[in-house]
């Protein structure tokens, strides 16, 4: 098949794509079947590879390899305590306490022990994975939460991988072009999953910059240097077409491609994502980072707590049991069920093709193209 966006010359042929369109790594969702079926229809599929082992990671590779002959992408956090994990003895106690104090309640409820411990520490897997990256010498580096360093793009470049390198902000984008990455995704407040920031931010910062605004200030910083997508909130042909009007080149989606068929989301959260009340928040509770998911009793406990999360990704590992129980449950209340602020126009579980096809069409006719 074959979707040109004629209106979007120099993203495609920097990242040697049909459709300007990049589906975000996401962990748990986008594997090597949606990864494909995305570079198959013309857009940038992309793996996830957080907390992934190296063998994982290479085993990914190649199996996206082996379903498409397409440029795609793989994608990690380089955000500082993921790189490097914070020791969980350095938490202070009075924090572990109060946080699994909040978990417990939950706890008892899908009869799982209650616990003051602290967490067990996360091994670091960001670097090993990023060597597996550069031996298989993968089409698009997709860098999120923290701008790869000079050397690491470098290291990219010498192999033929592209880099882009999502921000929350246009320092961020600044910065990261400066250091030499090939395309820039601004992500807006509007975005579900985790606000690309590389270091920890509070509430207020998650809360900053909405997708247009923020558009429109990075392609005024950076898009004479290199081309800008937009992330955050956008599900449809015509939202795509609003942020090009902006000057955006394309657009990243990530909650649009987690209600597909080919996703590796469990039935329960495309359904969620599809049908009726789909209020979003953010919260750090479930990682001790900052994302949007879709509001439930967990996150308004966890706010009303006012509990502190732990550092790092630590707060994942402290509440591991507790969540994988519930999605084992299928308890949609106990669990993270990360979603963009466009949740609500989402209808239907179509093919990840059918999702490249649409949005291509619904924008030209936006854009008054053929
Ligand atoms: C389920 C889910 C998982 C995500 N996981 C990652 C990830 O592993 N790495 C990353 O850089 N961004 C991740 N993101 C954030 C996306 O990169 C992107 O900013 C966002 O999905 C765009 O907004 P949208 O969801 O409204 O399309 C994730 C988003 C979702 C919805």
């Amino acid at each position: 098949m074959t979707v040109t966006d004629p209106l979007s010359p120099r993203v495609t042929r920097v990242l040697g794509i049909q459709a300007p369109l990049i589906q975000s790594g996401m962990a748990g969702v986008a594997g090597p079947r949606l990864v494909a079926a995305v570079s198959n229809a013309g857009g940038l599929g992309v793996v996830a590879a957080l907390r992934l082992a190296p063998d994982e990671v290479r085993d990914s590779i190649r199996k996206v390899r082996a379903a498409t002959d397409q440029p795609f992408g793989v994608n990690i956090w380089l955000h500082d305590d993921v790189r490097t994990s914070p020791d969980p003895q350095s938490i202070p106690d009075d924090v572990v306490r109060s946080a699994q104090a909040v978990l417990n309640q939950f706890r008892i409820r899908l009869e799982l022990e209650p616990t003051l411990d602290r967490p067990p520490a996360v091994v670091d897997l960001v670097d090993t994975a990023l060597q597996v990256m550069i031996e298989e010498k993968i089409p698009v580096f997709s860098a999120g939460l923290g701008i790869p360093e000079p050397e690491l793009v470098e290291r990219f470049h010498r192999v033929g991988t592209k880099v882009v390198c999502m921000v929350a902000t246009v320092d961020d984008a600044m910065a990261a072009v400066a250091n030499g990455v090939d395309a820039i995704a601004a992500q807006g407040r509007e975005a579900g999953g985790h606000r690309s920031y590389g270091q920890k931010h509070d509430r207020s910062a998650a809360d900053k910059n909405p997708t247009a605004e923020l558009v429109s200030a990075v392609v005024a910083a950076v898009g004479a240097k290199v081309p800008v997508l937009a992330a955050g909130g956008i599900v449809d042909g015509r939202g795509l077409a609003e942020m090009m009007k902006l000057g955006a080149e394309g657009a990243l989606l990530g909650t649009r491609f987690v209600a597909t068929q080919e996703s590796a989301a469990s039935d329960l959260w495309k359904t969620r994502l599809t049908n009726g009340q789909r209020a979003t928040t953010f919260t750090d509770g479930f990682t001790g980072q900052w994302a949007r998911v879709l509001t439930s009793e967990f996150t308004q406990e966890w706010e009303t707590s006012g509990a502190q999360a732990l550092p790092g990704l630590l707060q994942a590992a402290a509440g591991q049991d507790l969540f994988s129980r519930a999605k084992k449950l299928n308890d949609d209340q106990l669990q993270p069920l990360y979603a963009g602020s466009g949740v609500d126009q989402l209808s239907d579980v179509p093919s990840a093709a059918e999702v490249v096809q649409r949005i291509v069409i619904e924008a030209r006719a936006s854009l008054g193209s053929s």
